[in-house]
């Protein structure tokens, strides 16, 4: 089974992407102008074939958006290649998640209803990473904008927490700014899961929580 095909993954994507934004937006797909952003990981393993259970193909399934709308960002060059051999309307791109945002936005319609941060840091690398992301967010695109944050929380004998992660955010400066220029609001449920993979020399899953930030109107 490949990493994209895990149940516990699958599950972690309908409970904190689909249903979140159903039931935030109360809405079963995003607008026609919209985009979905997403670090997506391999989706593909044969010539133009998106692979059964992947994210594109779960989101795609679960009706939220079209071919069109999906941008998948890659910074492995192989998993790029891979993917950007489906040809069914889907962009992909390769590089950094936040510079290619950027750059995007600088020449295209920036648009985009989700963000997925589908991170494999732990709070320090991932605090800044996504401050960063948020503060670029509060100045470009649409108005409401749901970003999802997968954090690590625990690996091998490295442990943090959601308190930690939290201290991390509000001490950062980037995060500061996008709270005074646009409106967030943070979900109210951390979400847990366990990793897709096991750590051979401890036996046990990479522990992963889930952040779920809403951009609303001013
Ligand atoms: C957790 S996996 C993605 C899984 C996928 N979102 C899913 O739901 O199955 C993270 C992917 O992001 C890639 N990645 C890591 N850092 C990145 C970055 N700064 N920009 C873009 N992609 C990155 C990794 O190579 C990896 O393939």
């Amino acid at each position: 089974m490949h990493y994209g095909q895990c149940p516990k993954k699958a599950e972690s994507r309908n409970q904190t992407i689909i249903q979140t934004y159903k039931d935030k937006y109360g809405a079963n797909s995003i607008p026609t102008q919209a985009q979905y952003w997403t670090m997506c990981g391999r989706c593909s393993y044969s010539e133009n074939q998106l692979e059964i259970g992947c994210e594109p193909y779960q989101i795609l399934q679960s009706g939220l958006i079209e071919p069109t709308q999906f941008h998948g960002v890659e910074i492995d060059k192989d998993i790029y290649s891979w993917n950007s051999k489906v040809n069914n309307g889907m962009n992909w791109h390769y590089g950094d998640f936040y510079t290619t945002m950027i750059e995007y936005s600088n020449e295209n319609t920036f648009n985009p209803a989700i963000v997925n941060a589908d991170l494999i840091h732990m709070p320090k690398h991932a605090a800044p990473y996504i401050s960063k992301i948020m503060m670029f967010l509060s100045t470009v695109g649409i108005e409401k904008t749901m970003l999802i944050c997968n954090i690590v929380a625990e690996h091998r004998y490295l442990r943090s927490d959601i308190k930690e992660m939290c201290r991390l955010l509000e001490s950062n400066t980037n995060y500061q700014m996008a709270n005074n220029v646009a409106k967030w609001e943070i979900h109210s449920d951390y979400y847990w899961y366990n990793g897709t993979q096991k750590v051979e020399s401890t036996g046990r899953s990479t522990k992963m929580m889930t952040m779920i930030f809403f951009k609303g109107e001013l």
